[in-house]
C-alpha cells in the first residue's frame, strides 16, 4: 500500500508530541532543552502510525486515498508525571489516545507501546488504566455516588460483595474530596 500524504498534511500531532524534536517553548529567549528519553521507563510509544482509507472528490471523480491520522509518533510519559496532549480539533488527540489504550485494531496500528520496557497487550492496558471517553458517557440523573456504584457493579467481579463495593466507593469519594 502506498503511503500517500504521510509526510505533509497529517503532521499536526507529531509536531506537538515528538520529544526528539526541539522544544518550542523558550525561557528568557533561550529555547528550552528537549527532555531526554529514558528508555525502559514509564509509558513509551514509538513510531506510531495509523491510516484510514478516505474517499474524496478530485476533479469531479471520487477517489480513495490513504490518509495518515497518526504519522510516526514517538514519546514518553514518565511515572508520576501528568501529560497533556494538546492540539487543534482534528489534530488526532483522541486517535492517539485510542492507539496507546489498545483501542485500535491490531494490524492497523504500526509502532510499539511499552510500559517499563515491556510491550503491553490490550487486556493489560485495560486492567491498569482508565479511559474516559471524550463524549459524556455519564447518566445525568445519577448522583456521583450512584455513578461510581454503577461503575463498580459493572467493572468489579461478582465475587466482590455489594457492601465491599459501597465501601470502596465511599473511600473513593473521600479521596476525591467529594464528601461533606
Ligand atoms: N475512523 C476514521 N476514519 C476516517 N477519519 C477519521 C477516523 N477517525 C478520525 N478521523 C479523522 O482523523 C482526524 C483526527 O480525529 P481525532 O478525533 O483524533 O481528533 P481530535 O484531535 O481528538 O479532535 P477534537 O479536539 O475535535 O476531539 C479528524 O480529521 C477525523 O475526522
Ligand atoms: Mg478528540
Amino acid at each position: 500500500m502506498k503511503n500517500l500524504g504521510r509526510s505533509d498534511a497529517n503532521n499536526n500531532l507529531e509536531t506537538l508530541l515528538d520529544m526528539d524534536k526541539t522544544a518550542l517553548h523558550k525561557k528568557n529567549g533561550v529555547p528550552a532543552e528537549p527532555r531526554k528519553m529514558m528508555a525502559g521507563h514509564g509509558l513509551e510509544f514509538k513510531n506510531l502510525s495509523y491510516s484510514v482509507m478516505k474517499k474524496q472528490k478530485k476533479d469531479g471523480v471520487w477517489i480513495t486515498k490513504e490518509a495518515y491520522l497518526l504519522n510516526d509518533i514517538s514519546g514518553q510519559a514518565i511515572r508520576g508525571e501528568v501529560m497533556a496532549i494538546m492540539g487543534p480539533s482534528g489534530a488526532g488527540k483522541s486517535t492517539f489516545l485510542d492507539a496507546i489504550a489498545g483501542r485500535i485494531a491490531r494490524g492497523s496500528l504500526q509502532g510499539s507501546v511499552r510500559i517499563d520496557g515491556k510491550p503491553v497487550t490490550t487486556s493489560y492496558m485495560k486492567m491498569i488504566s482508565s479511559y474516559v471517553m471524550q463524549d459524556d458517557q455519564l447518566f445525568p440523573m445519577l448522583t456521583v455516588f450512584e455513578t461510581f456504584m454503577f461503575a463498580a457493579e459493572v467493572r468489579l467481579p461478582p465475587s466482590v460483595s455489594r457492601a465491599e463495593k459501597k465501601k470502596r466507593v465511599h473511600e473513593l469519594l473521600h479521596q476525591l474530596g467529594l464528601t461533606v
